[in-house]
């Protein structure tokens, strides 16, 4: 339980691919790619893991054909209204611009976080309409006009007065980050919260994933060794460079 991490990031990636192996539309691979997710918050209230952090829509993914937007958007709608996760021990939570967003969309979401707020299982944020960069951007702009109005003092700024300014400053750091589909990049996904992130790329796609991938991710975790510029627990002459899944867990973690 103490190499367990708190915070698993997800870039759900592969859902058209999967559907274009098949001779199927690709929102027949968004269609499978949502019940993924599902299972996925299943299996992350299994373990016990405390926030899932799924990315579900980007602000690039607006270059796509506009059916196929359309297409993501209803499915996410229909996916937080679903019945089944609304009676979950989960707090939802959106991060993301609501500029360009359907305005029913919006509401569904901010109902969401209203009327799950005092849950304490799991908490499950997706991240639709969501640019890391953007993210940045804006807490950029709130910092600013907070030395405006001589909240903060630019010379006295620190790290954590930045986190604060966030759009969601309660988001905790990410300790892993996942990214199925092959693709090795992070797509302007969470850049502040992931910037001491164990990364794992796995190359199925994520309409194939159920929660034993999820788990095996998590074990793959578990037998990291995180120094975050440290110096770790010293090799034993029977260890390689390999981190032990044996090895001592670090008191900092
Ligand atoms: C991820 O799957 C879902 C979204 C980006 C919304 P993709 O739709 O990117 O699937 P591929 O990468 O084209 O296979
Ligand atoms: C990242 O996947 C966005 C989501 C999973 C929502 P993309 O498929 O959009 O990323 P790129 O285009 O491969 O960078
Ligand atoms: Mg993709």
């Amino acid at each position: 339980a103490d190499r367990m991490p708190s915070h698993v990031a997800v870039i759900m990636d592969g859902n058209g691919r999967w559907a274009e192996e098949r001779g199927l539309p690709r929102r027949e691979g968004h269609r499978a790619g949502a019940a993924a997710a599902r299972e996925m918050v299943y299996g992350a209230l299994e373990i016990g893991l405390r926030h899932l952090t799924l990315y579900t829509f980007s602000t690039e993914n607006w270059k796509r054909d506009p059916e196929e937007i359309t297409t993501i958007l209803k499915g996410i709608q229909r996916e937080v209204d679903e019945e089944t996760i609304r009676d979950l021990d989960v707090r939802q939570r959106w991060s993301g611009r609501p500029d360009e967003l359907p305005e029913d969309l919006v509401q569904t979401l901010l109902s969401r976080e209203r009327r799950t707020r005092t849950r304490s299982g799991l908490t499950l944020t997706l991240c639709i309409n969501y640019g890391g960069r953007d993210e940045i951007t804006r807490a950029a702009a709130a910092l600013a006009q907070a030395a405006r109005e001589g909240e903060v003092d630019p010379h006295l700024l620190g790290e954590d007065d930045f986190a604060r300014h966030l759009p969601c400053p309660e988001m905790p750091d990410v300790d892993l980050l996942w990214r199925t589909g092959s693709e090795q990049r992070t797509s302007n996904f969470l850049p502040w919260h992931t910037a001491y992130a164990e990364l794992y790329f796995t190359p199925g796609y994520w309409p194939d994933m159920d929660r034993r991938d999820l788990w095996q991710a998590i074990t793959e975790y578990s037998r990291r060794q995180r120094r975050r510029g440290g110096v770790g627990a010293p090799l034993t002459s029977t260890e390689n460079h390999q981190p032990s899944p044996h090895a001592r867990p670090d008191p900092r973690h």
